[in-house]
C-alpha cells in the first residue's frame, strides 16, 4: 500500500485516467538572472532568479504498466541512470504517494535536452513524469498542485511545470509568473563536449566567495525584469546575468573562449545558462540565431550550437497522445 500524503481519496474529482499514451513535451530552461545568496543552513542558496523555457524540448510518454518502468532514447542514452535515483522515476513515486494510489506506468523518455548542461534536463523530465502519470492515473490535480509535488523533486521542477517567464524565489522552487506583452526572443545554446556538477558550481562559487570580506548581497532582478518589459532585445543583453558564471568557468576555463566566439560573432551578448557548462546567446532576430549557431559551430567552440525560441509553456500533453 502507498501512504497517501495529498488529498488522496479525500476528494471526489473523476478518477478515469487515459486508455491510451500519454505524450508530454517539455523544455529546457535558461536563467535570464540569476543571483545567488549566501549559503543556508538546509544546505541550499537562496537565489532570485528569472527562468524562461526555451524551445528545446524532451518527450516522455506514460503507457499502462504493472509496475514502474523507465527507458530512454536520445541525448545521454547509456549514461543517464534509469533506476530508483532518476528524477522521472522519483516524479511518477511522488505523484502516486501525493494521491494515494500505486505508481504504476511504463515511461519513455526522448531527450534532446544534455545532460548535467544548466538546462534543467533532469528536471524537465521530472515535470513531464508528473504532468503524464497525473493524466494516465486520471488523478486530475492541478498544476498549483504539481508544482507543490514538484518542489519536493529539485529546485527547478516547479518552473518547468509552469514554462514561460518567472521569478523564481526561496532556492528556486517559489514561482511568481511574469507578466509581459507577448515578447519571442531568440537564442543560440552552445552544448558543451561534458556537462558540470550542480552541487560543484555552488561549491565553487561559495569558495571564491569564502575571499571576499563580506558575503555580496543578493542581486535583485529589477533591471532584468525591466529590460523583459522593453522588449529590446539590446537592452535585454545588457541586463542578462549569472552570479554562477565566475564559478562555471574557474571549473571550465574554456568556456571563456565560447563565451567569446559567440559575442564576436554578433551575438548580442552571451551568458552561461545556470551552472553550466551551456552558454546561451541572444540574438537580435531568428536569422541571426542561426548564422550565429552555423558560425559557433565552424569555430570549434562547443560539440553543437542550436537556435531556440523563449518563452514557451511547461510540460505539456502532446497533439497525438
Ligand atoms: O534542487 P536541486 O536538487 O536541483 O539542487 C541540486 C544541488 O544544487 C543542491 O543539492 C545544492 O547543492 C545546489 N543548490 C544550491 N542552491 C540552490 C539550488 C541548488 O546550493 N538554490
Amino acid at each position: 500500500m502507498t501512504e497517501a500524503w495529498g488529498p488522496g481519496g479525500e476528494d471526489d474529482r473523476p478518477r478515469r485516467g487515459l486508455p491510451g499514451p500519454v505524450r508530454v513535451r517539455v523544455p529546457a530552461k535558461v536563467n535570464l538572472h540569476l543571483g545567488v545568496g549566501p549559503l543556508r543552513e538546509d544546505g541550499y542558496h537562496e537565489l532570485n532568479t528569472v527562468y524562461q523555457a526555451i524551445s528545446i524540448y524532451d518527450e516522455l510518454t506514460a503507457r499502462r504498466g504493472d509496475t514502474l518502468t523507465l527507458t530512454m532514447e536520445g541525448e545521454g542514452a547509456g549514461e543517464l541512470a534509469l533506476d530508483e535515483s532518476n528524477l522521472a522515476i522519483r516524479a511518477a513515486r511522488a505523484l502516486a504517494a501525493y494521491t494515494g494510489r500505486p505508481a504504476h506506468a511504463r515511461l519513455h523518455l526522448r531527450k534532446q535536452i544534455p545532460l548535467a548542461g544548466g538546462l534543467a534536463g533532469g528536471s524537465a523530465d521530472a515535470a513531464a513524469a508528473l504532468v503524464a502519470c497525473d493524466a494516465l492515473w486520471g488523478t486530475d490535480l492541478s498544476r498549483d498542485e504539481l508544482a507543490v509535488i514538484a518542489a519536493r523533486l529539485g529546485s527547478d521542477v516547479p518552473f518547468l511545470v509552469y514554462g514561460g517567464t518567472a521569478l523564481g524565489t526561496g532556492h528556486g522552487e517559489t514561482i511568481s509568473p511574469i507578466l509581459a506583452r507577448p515578447t519571442t526572443w531568440h537564442w543560440v545554446v552552445a552544448v558543451a563536449d561534458e556537462g558540470l556538477s550542480t552541487p560543484a558550481a555552488y561549491a565553487e562559487l561559495d569558495r571564491l566567495r569564502a575571499e571576499y570580506a563580506a558575503p555580496p548581497p543578493l542581486r535583485n532582478a529589477d533591471a532584468l525584469l525591466a529590460a523583459l518589459r522593453g522588449r529590446d532585445p539590446a537592452r535585454l543583453g545588457r541586463a542578462l546575468g549569472n552570479d554562477l558564471q565566475a564559478a562555471a568557468l574557474a571549473l571550465r576555463p574554456a568556456l571563456a573562449t565560447t563565451l567569446k566566439a559567440g559575442e564576436a560573432a554578433g551575438a548580442l551578448a552571451g551568458i552561461v545558462s545556470g551552472s553550466g557548462p551551456t552558454c546561451v546567446f541572444l540574438a537580435p532576430d531568428a536569422a541571426e540565431a542561426e548564422r550565429i549557431a552555423a558560425e559557433l559551430e565552424t569555430a570549434g567552440v562547443c560539440r553543437a550550437a542550436r537556435t531556440a525560441h523563449g518563452p514557451v509553456p511547461g510540460a505539456r500533453i502532446g497533439a497525438g497522445a
